[in-house]
């Protein structure tokens, strides 16, 4: 699974390595709890000193303390080695106030941290090919990645906001307006993580913008042109995003690794993710520059299946491995519950968002049970 191992560290420095490694759990809302469960199980198998320390986040921390990402919540994990993160949100929070609604507490957390790089890896186990609603041969084999800048562009950039307009042909009405911005340094730090993620993968990178439109597209397009010349070995092309939507269901498999801004990086995940068919497959990784880190799995809350023991707890526990892999410098643990994933996936269990008709699904715990027993 070269999908989530791009074998990149962002701290190169030959720091000290800790006996301990604190890991904050953030479970959240929704089938949050159930699935970091799971996750943290397979962690306390294997042979590592991490201390676990629980938080509240999410609607779930609004209910118990009036906002979604408390203060100690972002204490504990901005002086933890990682974050576990389950999810947040559900429908019952969406009259609040932008500023008190769940998503605040991940948005929160990504600009504290300073996690700019987000890794989104797409990658089909073979034994699931059936499960894309795109043709088995055109998704058979898919190991893409996705690097999605995660703390600037139009989600942060200032001004923003809602106003009554006082000129012009819409005199009197409100107008919401936001701001697209990058700074130089900010497009060039992402660059470098992705040729360095190309480089450990097929080297092979495509920087996705809309330079033909945007003036913030256009110094994108220019940095990254730049970046390149420190890496030779890299082939970079770049895409409009309308047209990187579209190569993206027409034929997936031309990319390698994608590399673009956190708003395209938002809609191309999505439809990345949806090609293998089994978003509750798919880990995700947000780092800072000193490898602190945030682990996700990139499926929401789904509050519809919430404490029923039914979710898919796979993509969390890989989350764990990138974990393992990216904060807490242990790649060879990382590779072992991918194996384990891999093998209870062979053995044909299934929870039910990949059974199908013939297939009796397991429960969330039984497939964390079914990881723990893989694991070798
Ligand atoms: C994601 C999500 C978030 C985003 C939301 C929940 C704020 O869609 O992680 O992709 O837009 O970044
Ligand atoms: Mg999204």
């Amino acid at each position: 699974m070269a999908g989530v191992r791009p074998g990149w560290r962002l701290n190169q420095g030959g720091q000290h390595k800790p006996m301990t490694y604190q890991i904050a759990v953030l479970p959240g809302d929704g089938i949050g709890p159930e699935i970091v469960e799971q996750a943290v199980r397979v962690l306390q198998a294997l042979p590592i000193d991490l201390t676990f320390q629980t938080a509240a986040v999410g609607g779930t921390a609004y209910d118990a303390h009036g906002h979604p990402l408390p203060p100690e919540t972002l204490a504990l994990a901005k002086s933890s080695h990682a974050v576990l993160f389950g999810a947040v949100g559900d429908w019952k929070y969406d009259q609040l106030e932008r500023a008190l609604r769940p998503e605040q507490a991940i948005l929160g957390l990504r600009r504290e941290m300073g996690l700019f790089a987000n890794f989104r890896p797409a990658m089909l186990f073979p034994e699931l090919a059936d499960a894309s609603s795109l043709k088995p041969d055109l998704v058979a084999g898919l190991d893409i990645l996705i690097v999605r800048e995660l703390t600037g562009d139009i989600y942060f950039g200032q001004p923003r906001g809602i106003r009554t307009l006082s000129e012009g042909p819409f005199t009197g009405d409100k107008q919401g307006f936001d701001t697209m911005h990058y700074a130089e340094s900010e497009i060039r730090r992402i660059a470098e993580v992705a040729f360095q993620a190309a480089g450990k993968r097929g080297g092979r990178l495509c920087s996705v913008d809309k330079a033909n439109v945007l003036e913030t597209s256009q110094l994108w397009r220019d940095v990254v042109t730049d970046v390149a010349k420190n890496y030779p070995g890299i082939e970079l092309s770049h895409m409009y995003v309308d047209n990187a939507a579209m190569q993206l269901v027409r034929a997936p498999k031309a990319f390698d690794v994608i590399v673009t801004g956190n708003l395209f990086g938002d809609i191309l995940s999505d439809a990345a993710a949806m090609l293998t068919g089994s978003i509750g497959m798919l880990p995700s990784a947000s780092l800072n520059a000193s490898s602190q880190g945030l682990y996700e799995p990139i499926h929401g809350s789904a509050p519809d299946i919430a404490g029923q023991g039914s979710a898919n707890p796979l993509a969390t526990i890989l989350s764990a491995a990138m974990m393992l892999r990216y904060s807490l410098d242990a790649g060879v643990l990382a590779d072992r519950i991918e194996a384990a994933v891999a093998d209870v996936l062979a053995q044909g269990l299934r929870t039910a968002d990949l059974a199908d008709d013939s297939t009796q699904p397991v429960s969330t715990s039984e497939m964390g049970d079914a990881v723990l027993k893989a694991l070798k």
